[in-house]
């Protein structure tokens, strides 16, 4: 059981998703504070047949949460996370904030439930994009033991926030009427259009979701030195991330044996069929729990069987947060 559960950005996309997932699940809650910035403050949202009113997040407001769930970006999670984690609450931060903290575990619940107890009162959600990678991953580095990874990332608008999506809504309508795609939330027109991600780019050339990518899968598969070759790109999609993954192997491995570890890798979906070209789509991922895997095959350039490729299509808004952050709260409920 939950006593007091804080949901600090409610009004934003994570933060709605996690309220639809509230419904779905129904976890044993006692309360439920709903927090934004003063923007909102005075919004009525329903939660479970009952209208709460959203409320300017604050020191104050957060007294007495056992445990809260941050969407709001960095620097929320940075000024109000540790108040909670000093007063004996726990929270579960969506944020980029403390992910690297050698403090904070960093947990996808499928792949390293187990770092879950070593929390001080603070647990990091990954980047979506590292989650959909390692629910692939993950399993097969287990079973088979991967030496390196290469992967290319379709990222859809949503990954951005609210404000994202309605650029790509926007701007698809301009662009189809005739009249000029302006940017104001990502750097380039995303209608019709793809660009390298929208992170800045850093001192190695890499921007900085491909950094986090690395730096994040390193963390949660406890392998510090792990090989991994990223490239982020967001495309015109609303909704659910896609990535393209090459795998180096010490051994050789094949579609079969990879195939048979997805007919019951949790958290996952085999969507592979060859004879109808039906393989993961954004599409047929969006709204669902499961990431979709499929489009298994040889790496073709890797004689010696040592490779294999696959693509991933995951809604980032579920598994690559809101969900992941609820099997969190739920694993921290059962605890109690
Ligand atoms: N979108 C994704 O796929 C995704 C995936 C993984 C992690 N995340 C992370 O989740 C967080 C939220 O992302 P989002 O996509 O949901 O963004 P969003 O749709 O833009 O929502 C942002 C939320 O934060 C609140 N907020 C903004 N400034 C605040 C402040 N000063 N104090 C309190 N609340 C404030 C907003 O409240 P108002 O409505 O009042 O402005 C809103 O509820 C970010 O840290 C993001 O990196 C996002």
């Amino acid at each position: 059981m939950i006593q007091h559960l804080a949901i600090v950005g409610a009004t934003g996309v994570v933060g709605r998703e996690f309220l639809k997932i509230l419904e779905q699940r129904d976890p044993a809650i006692d309360r439920v504070s709903l927090l934004a910035s003063p923007r909102s403050a005075g919004t009525k949202i329903s939660v479970r047949n009952k209208e709460i009113t959203v409320e300017a997040t604050s020191a104050e407001k957060l007294a007495g949460v056992t445990v809260a769930v941050f969407s709001a970006g960095a620097s929320v999670s940075r000024e109000y996370a540790p108040i909670i984690a000093r007063a004996g609450g726990v929270v579960i931060d969506n944020s980029s904030a403390f992910r690297m903290d050698p403090d904070v575990p960093l947990v996808i619940p499928e792949i390293n439930a187990g770092d879950i107890a070593k929390h001080n009162g603070i647990i990091a959600n990954p980047n979506c994009t590292t989650i959909m990678l390692l629910m692939a991953v993950a399993p097969i580095h287990r079973a088979f033991g991967v030496k390196r990874i290469v992967v290319s990332t379709y990222q859809a608008a949503s990954g951005a926030g609210i404000e994202a999506m309605n650029e790509l809504t926007k701007q698809s309508r301009d662009y189809l009427d005739g009249k000029e795609r302006r940017a104001e939330i990502f750097p380039h027109p995303i209608a019709f259009n793809l660009f390298a991600h929208d992170s800045s780019v850093e001192a190695n050339g890499y921007n900085g979701e491909e950094n986090k990518v690395v730096n994040e899968t390193r963390k949660i598969l406890h392998e510090p030195t792990m090989p991994i070759a990223v490239t982020c790109v967001r495309v015109p999609i609303m909704r659910a991330h896609s990535e393209s993954i090459n795998l180096e192997f010490h051994d050789p491995v094949t579609p079969e044996q990879i195939r048979a570890l997805f007919a019951s890798s949790p958290g996952t979906k085999l969507v592979d069929d060859r004879e109808r070209s039906y393989f993961p789509m954004p599409i047929d991922a969006d709204g669902i729990d499961d990431v979709l895997v499929g489009r298994i095959r040889s790496d073709i350039s890797r004689p010696d069987g040592r490779g294999i490729e696959l693509f991933v299509s995951g809604d980032q808004l579920r598994k690559g947060a809101a969900l992941n952050a609820i099997q969190i709260a739920e694993s921290l409920g059962a605890a109690e």
